[in-house]
C-alpha cells in the first residue's frame, strides 16, 4: 500500500527527516518524490547531514528504490549534483513526464518583481516551469538524451509494487497553507502540495492508499510573505530559541507558535490518519534524543495529549533531535499495522 506525508503548516515541518526515518523503519520497496527543487529537506543520518532538493529523502535506507513521479520538476544540474551527493545512482528514476527546469525559467524568475518581492519566491525556476508546462511549452525528462537511462514508468511501477503487497511512500513538499488551491493565495508555491495534489503527481488512484501522515513542526514557521497568524516579534523568537533559516535560500524564517487551528484545518483537508510531531526537543530541551514516549519529561507528555485531544487523530511519530533515528514511534502501540 501507499503511505503519505505530507507537510501541515507552510513547510519545513521537517518532512525530510520524517520520510528518512520511515524508510530507515520499513524499508519500504520504493519511494517517490514530488514537488521540486524550491523545497529543501534537511537528511541526517549516522551523523551526516545533506540538504536535498530533489533525491527522495528516504535515499538513506540504500535498499529502497528512489523514484521521482511525472508530477515533479528538476533541474538536470541539481539532479545530477544530488545523485552524487547522496550516492544514489543505479536505484533512482525519472518518470518520462517529470518537467525540466533550465536556466531560462530560473533568469524569468529572478527578474520577476512581484514574485521576488511581493511573494517571496525561492527564485529557482519553479513557478516559470510549471506555468511552461501549463501551456504545453516545457520540456521534459523524456525530452534530454543524459537522463535516457534513468527513466521508468513511475505510476505503473509504484503499482506493480502495492500488488505484490509491498510498501511504497510518496513524499511532499512545502506545507498545507503554501497550496496553489488550498493555501493563502496569491502568498503560496506554484502546485498544489496536498495528499491529493501528491497523488495526483505520483499517478495514482487514491484506492492504494494506507496512511496519510502529516507533519507538523512544533511551533510554525514560514518564509516569504503572507499572513502568519500569532507571530513572533524577532526578538522574542531569539529568546524562546526558536531561530531558523530556508535550506535552499538562507533566509530566516519566521515564527509563530503551534497552531491548532491551522492544524485542524490541514487534518481535514488532506485526509490525514496520523500526525507527526517534529523538533519536540526545541520546545522542551529534555526530550533531545529521547526515543520513548514513557522516558519524555512529564511537561512534554501533557503538550503531546493535549494537541491530540484537540486534533483528534493519533500523534504517532515525534522527532526529537535532527537524527533521523531521534524519533518515537508509537504506530503499534496506536494500533496501526506497519
Ligand atoms: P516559490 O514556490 O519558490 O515561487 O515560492 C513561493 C512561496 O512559497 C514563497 O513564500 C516561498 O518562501 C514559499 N516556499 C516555496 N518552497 C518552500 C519550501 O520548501 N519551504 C518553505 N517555503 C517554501
Ligand atoms: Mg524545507
Amino acid at each position: 500500500m501507499l503511505d503519505i506525508v505530507v507537510g501541515g503548516f507552510f513547510g519545513d515541518e521537517g518532512k525530510g527527516k520524517i520520510c528518512s526515518f520511515l524508510s530507515l523503519r520499513d524499508s519500504p520497496v520504493a519511494a517517490v518524490r514530488t514537488g521540486s527543487i524550491n523545497a529543501g529537506h534537511t537528511v541526517t543520518h549516522e551523523g551526516r547531514s545533506w540538504k536535498i532538493r530533489i533525491v527522495p529523502s528516504a535515499f538513506t535506507n540504500s535498499k529502497t528504490e528512489l523514484l521521482i513521479g511525472p508530477g515533479a520538476l528538476t533541474s538536470v544540474e541539481v539532479l545530477s549534483n544530488e545523485i552524487e551527493g547522496t550516492g544514489v545512482a543505479g536505484r533512482i528514476f525519472l518518470d518520462p513526464h517529470v518537467g525540466i527546469i533550465t536556466k531560462e525559467e530560473v533568469e524569468q524568475e529572478r527578474a520577476d518583481d512581484y514574485l521576488i518581492n511581493k511573494i517571496g519566491s525561492t527564485a529557482q525556476g519553479v513557478g516559470y516551469a510549471e506555468a511552461k508546462r501549463v501551456l504545453r511549452k516545457l520540456r521534459l525528462a523524456e525530452d534530454y538524451n543524459e537522463l535516457k537511462g534513468m527513466l521508468v514508468d513511475v505510476p505503473s511501477r509504484v503499482i506493480s509494487h502495492i500488488e505484490k503487497g509491498s510498501k511504497v511512500m510518496a513524499e511532499g513538499t512545502q506545507g498545507h497553507y503554501l497550496s496553489l488551491y488550498h493555501g493563502s493565495y496569491p502568498f503560496v508555491t506554484s502546485r498544489n502540495v496536498t495528499a491529493s495534489g501528491i497523488l495526483s503527481e505520483v499517478g495514482v488512484g487514491p484506492k492504494y492508499v494506507k496512511e496519510v501522515i502529516i507533519v507538523f513542526k512544533s511551533f510554525v514557521t514560514r518564509v516569504g510573505q503572507g499572513e502568519l497568524p500569532g507571530e513572533l516579534e524577532e526578538e522574542k523568537a531569539d529568546q524562546l530559541g526558536l531561530i531558523e533559516r530556508g535550506t535552499v535560500t538562507g533566509r530566516r524564517r519566521r515564527v509563530s507558535p503551534f497552531n491548532l487551528d491551522l492544524a485542524r484545518k490541514a487534518i481535514q483537508l488532506n485526509g490525514a490518519t496520523q500526525v507527526s510531531i517534529t523538533k519536540l526537543d526545541w520546545l522542551f530541551k529534555e526530550a533531545y534524543n529521547v526515543k520513548e514516549y514513557s522516558k519524555l519529561p512529564q511537561e512534554a507528555k501533557r503538550w503531546l495529549d493535549e494537541i491530540e485531544s484537540q486534533l483528534k487523530v493519533p500523534i504517532t511519530l515525534i522527532g526529537t533531535g535532527e537524527e533521523s533515528m531521534s524519533t518515537i514511534d508509537l504506530r503499534r502501540e496506536k494500533g496501526i499495522e506497519v
